[in-house]
């Protein structure tokens, strides 16, 4: 299915609670209303991230560089279950400024996040976020993936 549908962006969700904190690479994402500002997030019932999100409401998204695909990589092959991926890949934490929760200073743009919707669709999730803030830092190049471990980038 996913040679049909892709390429897709590859993104960084970032989340917190009770302390714990994680970073999940995610490709399933879409706008999906312009008044409230909404974005959704499909994330998997078995990841860290699932229960970090489901507990505190919220989440950041963070728009990536192209080249720092060996960061997204890390973030999508790791679990936030057995590891600090802020601490594993260099990433600078910052704090939202809306939301209780860490945005990542190296994204191109971010939105800041609070969970209005939960949708369960087969083995994932779907979180419908309000964008509370969003910025665009920069323009630049950004990942997309092909299929697996398999990226692509755009001309501009
Ligand atoms: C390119 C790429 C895209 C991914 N997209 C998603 C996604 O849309 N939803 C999802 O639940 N997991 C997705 N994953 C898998 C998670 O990022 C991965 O399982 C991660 O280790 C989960 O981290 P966590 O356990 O800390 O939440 C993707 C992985 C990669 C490499």
């Amino acid at each position: 299915m996913a040679s049909i549908t892709n390429p897709n962006q590859a993104i960084l969700v970032a989340t917190r609670h009770n302390k714990k904190e994680s970073i999940i690479t995610i490709c399933w994402h879409m706008r999906t209303s312009f008044r409230p500002e909404l974005f959704a997030i499909s994330v998997g019932k078995k990841r860290f991230s699932y229960g970090l999100i489901k507990n505190s409401k919220c989440f950041s998204v963070n728009f990536m560089p192209f080249n720092l695909e060996k960061e997204i990589i890390y973030c999508g092959t790791h679990s936030g279950k057995n590891v600090d991926k802020f601490k594993e890949t260099g990433l600078t934490k910052e704090e939202c400024s809306k939301i209780d929760c860490p945005r990542i200073k190296e994204a191109l743009g971010y939105f800041e996040c609070k969970v209005v919707k939960k949708i369960i669709t087969g083995d994932h999730v779907i979180f419908v976020g309000e964008v509370l803030t969003s910025k665009l830092n920069k323009k630049g190049k950004r990942l997309f993936q092909v299929e697996g471990l398999k990226f692509t980038t755009t001309l501009n």
